[in-house]
């Protein structure tokens, strides 16, 4: 009968042992609700792993060689301030620079035609080239001296012989509306 007794409590204490080591379902918290853990998808991989999407790449074009927009605004700043200080250009510019607000009207708005035609994607909003240029009475020496201005400014910003054609090939199509008779 002793016997029988001690095996009945041995084999209450292993199943009791068993029942808390295999336990099923949620586990229970210290209010009695079911604790859920929140897994995130990529857990275990490290930060450095998850790649970042690639920001596009500016297009390979004469605009984004000259330094985009930042780049063509220091040059049209720099060529600007060069033909203001030209005294052989004073009977052309000379209102102009007196004038802070189409001063500044103008820097923007040359800007804006480099930028849309040298394919930075800009939509140029001023006047076309016929009507801007009217009334002016440009000369060949008038022209020159611009070219010269712009030449010198590209050449310091380190602007290579091929862009350089392809910004003064632009300029020769727009001659004949900018030094209209
Ligand atoms: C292809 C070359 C040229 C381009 C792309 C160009 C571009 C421009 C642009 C975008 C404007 C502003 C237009 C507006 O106000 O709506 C402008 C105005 C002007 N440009 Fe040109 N230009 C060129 C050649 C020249 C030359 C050779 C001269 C003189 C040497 C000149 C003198 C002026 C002057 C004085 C104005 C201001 C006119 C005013 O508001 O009264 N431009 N140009």
């Amino acid at each position: 009968m002793r016997t029988s007794v001690k095996l009945f409590a041995s084999r209450c204490c292993v199943l009791f042992v068993l029942g808390s080591v295999v336990s099923c379902g949620p586990k229970q918290n210290s209010v009695g609700k079911p604790h859920t853990e929140v897994i995130s998808e990529d857990a275990g991989v490290p930060d450095a792993a998850v790649a970042e999407p690639e920001p596009p790449k500016p297009p390979d074009n004469v605009f984004t060689r000259i330094g985009g927009k930042d780049g063509v605004k220091k040059i049209v700043d720099e060529f600007v301030d060069g033909l203001y200080a030209d005294k052989k250009l004073v009977r052309v510019f000379g209102k102009l620079k007196k004038n802070a607000e189409k001063d500044g009207k103008f820097r923007e708005l040359l800007a804006e035609h480099l930028c849309a035609d040298l394919g930075g994607g800009c939509t140029y909003t001023g006047r076309d080239m016929r009507a801007a240029h009217k009334g002016l009475r440009l000369t060949q020496v008038d022209w020159n001296n611009f070219i010269e201005h712009f030449t010198q400014v590209l050449i310091a910003h380190k602007v290579n012989d091929n862009d350089q054609s392809e910004i003064f090939s632009l300029f020769g199509r727009l001659q004949k509306d900018v030094m209209q008779k």
